[in-house]
């Protein structure tokens, strides 16, 4: 079809660096700017917008920015010496943090936008095709933000939803509060009307969002209860099977919280509780708000109230003042509790932010050296877990086709990646596995046909 009129569509390529906060906000640029034409593409080559939604949070994910942001400058060149104009974007919490020396630093970059601006982007990014006007995008506030993104499209059967965003905790080690600004609940009929959009359109499984998910207490003032109220009324939407969330602060595991997930089949038995250390007196100077003691109470707490519960979480090694003894105490926590998955990180010190300048900084070796050793501890808790579910029949959400023919993709309720075979049509349908092997990442087994108990059978499609 030929139709001088037809929009020019242009190509966009985003792409996403950090958390799972930062591939929401991804999908959401890519819905705001697809009315002005912009087509998501797979490669940066022939993109006439790009964009680098970045992260902050250790040093070594802003270098990467500055890495990129120099590929980029010669993409942008070999355009331009063919006649074609590239639009180099950076957003995220780079940009909030360093938005004046981006542009000084890397002039390949046409505009900065932070994580309260993707809005504006389009307004922005008509501005920038003009080339006049202002190039750095001021402050809004997230209520603003969402109010302008339009809701989420679902593309998949499982979905994020963001119900919070912000962070007042202030732990000394970390950006956020300074990047995504004060903790910021949405209201809770907002987030109910997008989950019943997304369950619509066939999603079954939702993840609620939040640097600090569980302190979500919706409309300040208007009694919109706790987070537990939160996942108990978007429980009751038919349609949707699983609910999850990330990331969770330990003192804000609340009885109710707790209890809840005792009560509530629809909430998977799998939780992210970041605990950073074992050791309460690095608990203390990273101002966790909690010891190491508060951490494993709360977890034997969520497993009286649901025994399989499978728990995950996030460590910093090297933190200021961190002894051997400190660290020891992080290794006697991680086999006290024993965890289905974990992710651990050197500390990065972070400008700015008060452990930058504290004493007693730990070097690069002792820290790689004690990374190490805790993560050969993480990884057999992994393998173990995965290991255990074998002989056992688990509820799979069946996700995808898989990397094989006649393969297919789905998760577990322990949020582990489970292959087996089966047709396509078994998409959004939770299956009964019989699981016969495991590796690190993921579990595998076979289809079985006897009918399932329990969990509600998937609504048919359409
Ligand atoms: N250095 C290392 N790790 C950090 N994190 C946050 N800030 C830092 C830092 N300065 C880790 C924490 C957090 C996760 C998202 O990133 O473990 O839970
Ligand atoms: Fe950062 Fe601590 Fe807030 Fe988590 S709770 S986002 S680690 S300040």
């Amino acid at each position: 079809m030929t139709n001088a009129q037809a929009p020019l569509l242009k190509r966009l390529f985003i792409e996403t660096h950090g958390c799972q906060m930062n591939v929401y906000d991804s999908e959401r640029m890519r819905d705001v700017l697809a009315p002005l034409g912009y087509a998501p593409v797979d490669a940066p080559d022939d993109a006439d917008l790009v964009i680098l939604n970045t992260c902050h949070i250790r040093e070594k994910a802003t270098d990467k920015v500055y890495s990129e942001l120099g590929r980029l400058r010669a993409h942008k060149e070999r355009r331009a010496e063919a006649g074609v104009k590239t639009t180099v974007v950076v957003a995220g919490c780079v940009a909030q943090a360093e938005g004046e020396e981006l542009m000084r630093r890397a002039p390949v970059v046409d505009l900065v936008v932070g994580p309260q601006a993707y809005h504006k982007l389009p307004e922005l990014i008509a501005r920038t095709a003009r080339a006049t006007g202002e190039r750095l995008a001021a402050d809004f506030t997230p209520e603003e933000k969402f109010d302008a993104l339009p809701a989420p499209k679902a593309e998949g059967v499982t979905a994020f939803l963001s119900v919070q965003e912000g962070c007042d905790k202030f732990c000394t080690f970390c950006v956020v509060p300074y990047t995504r600004g004060a903790e910021y609940s949405r209201p809770l009929a907002r987030i109910l009307d997008e989950a019943r959009a997304l369950a619509d359109q066939g999603v079954r499984e939702i993840t609620l969002l939040g640097q600090n998910v569980n302190a979500w207490h919706g409309d300040a003032g208007a009694g919109e209860g706790t987070f537990a109220h939160l996942v108990r009324a978007l429980a009751r939407i038919d349609g949707l099977a699983r609910i999850r969330y990330t990331t969770s602060h330990p003192v804000e595991m609340t009885d109710d919280l707790v209890a809840l997930h005792g009560d509530e089949e629809k909430l998977m038995p799998f939780l992210h509780l970041p605990v950073q250390s074992g050791s309460s007196r690095i608990l203390k100077a990273m101002n966790r708000k909690h010891t190491a003691e508060d951490y494993v109470a709360i977890v034997e707490r969520l497993r009286v109230a649901r025994p399989d519960i499978a728990l995950s979480t996030d460590f910093i090694v090297g933190f200021p003042g961190e002894t051997e003894r400190d660290f020891e105490a992080t290794l006697d926590l991680v086999r006290t509790i024993g965890f289905a998955s974990a992710y651990s990180f050197k500390y990065s010190r972070r400008p700015g932010t008060p452990a930058a300048g504290m004493h007693g900084q730990v070097s690069e070796e002792v820290s790689a050296e004690r990374l190490q050793r805790l993560q050969a501890l993480l990884g057999e808790q992994q393998r173990a877990f995965n290991a255990a579910q074998i002989g056992k029949t688990l509820p799979v959400l069946v996700a995808s086709a898989g990397r094989r023919p006649g393969q297919m993709h789905g998760r577990s309720p322990y949020l582990q990646s489970v292959h087996f075979d089966g047709a396509p049509a078994l998409v959004g349908q939770i299956v009964d596995v019989r699981i016969e092997a495991s590796t690190q990442n993921s579990i595998s087994g076979t289809l079985s046909l006897r009918p399932r108990e329990g969990e509600k059978v998937a609504r048919s499609a359409g």
